[in-house]
């Protein structure tokens, strides 16, 4: 059975076409009219595989307005089965997207979680505004920081604040490199600070889109001391794991439903 699984975020759509395993998939900006940026996701992967969905499964934040999707499912419950169909022995999964963050313990599907959706720090909104300010592309950000030699301190954790920190640096002529690894620091902090509050157990698998930074993975992995597992495509990781509920649950013959 081909099942899609269609993750509506708060800045990025994605949809896979699974079956065993996933047969395409298709990543979009997401636009104000939710509905039409899943149809068109959707309708592209379908493109690229070549074949439809017979069940289709929403999540995300927008999962709502996807009228029509048999299924809607939590962001949580899809990353936790996406990111342990990939790694089995994934217990912690660590999300960054764009507008939140979570940390989901994994058992047989969700035992606990915690999420930060109030405010930009620790979050993919934190880096973007930071790689505007030093005129960078946030896609570069894991180069940079590779070449880090002494990363900055950066002391605030608001977003703002520490915008202001990042242009006082510029101006004292610190390295970008090490004012990239700093910031990095500072997303892993407040991310591992989250983290405290749950019981987090190895492996630990890193997922949503900002999981494609290594620098992050790296500053992650140093403040946890706990090696960090980072699946190909990291950003899907949700939209894989709307796509196993739902096989799971259309083949216990239920049709349409919302969790
Ligand atoms: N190649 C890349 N390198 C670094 N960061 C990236 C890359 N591609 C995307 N990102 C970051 O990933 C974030 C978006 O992640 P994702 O698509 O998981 O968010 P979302 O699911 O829409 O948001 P949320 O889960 O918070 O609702 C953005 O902040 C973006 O800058
Ligand atoms: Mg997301």
């Amino acid at each position: 059975m081909i099942v899609a699984g269609i993750d509506v975020g708060s800045l990025t759509a994605k949809c896979v076409l699974f079956e065993e395993k996933v047969i395409a998939y298709s990543i979009a900006k997401v636009t104000p009219d939710l509905e039409n940026t899943a149809k068109a996701v959707y309708s592209d992967a379908v493109k690229k595989a070549g074949v439809s969905a017979e069940y289709i499964v929403a999540t995300g934040y927008g999962r709502n307005k996807v009228s029509f999707a048999n299924l809607k499912v939590t962001e949580i419950t899809c990353h936790a089965f996406g990111a342990k169909s990939i790694f089995p022995s994934c217990r912690t999964v660590i999300d960054i997207g764009g507008q939140d963050s979570k940390v989901i313990a994994v058992e047989n599907g969700v035992k606990n979680f915690v999420m930060n959706d109030k405010c930009a720090a620790g979050t993919g909104r934190f880096l973007e505004v930071m790689a505007s300010a030093l005129n960078v592309d946030v896609s570069k950000l894991g180069e940079l920081d590779e070449k880090a030699d002494k990363p900055v301190n950066i002391s605030s954790t608001c977003t703002v604040f520490a915008e202001s920190e990042v242009v006082s640096y510029i101006a004292q002529g610190e390295k970008v490199e090490n004012i990239v690894a700093g910031l990095h620091n500072a997303i892993a902090s407040r991310i591992a600070a989250m983290a405290k509050r749950i019981d987090l157990k190895p492996d630990v698998v890193l997922t949503g889109g900002v999981a494609k930074n290594k620098g992050v993975k790296r500053a992650l992995e140093e403040i946890l001391q706990i090696k960090i597992l980072v699946p190909e495509e990291p950003q899907i990781v949700g939209a894989i794991g709307a796509a196993i509920v739902g096989k799971n649950y259309a083949s216990r013959g239920r049709k349409s439903e919302r969790f």
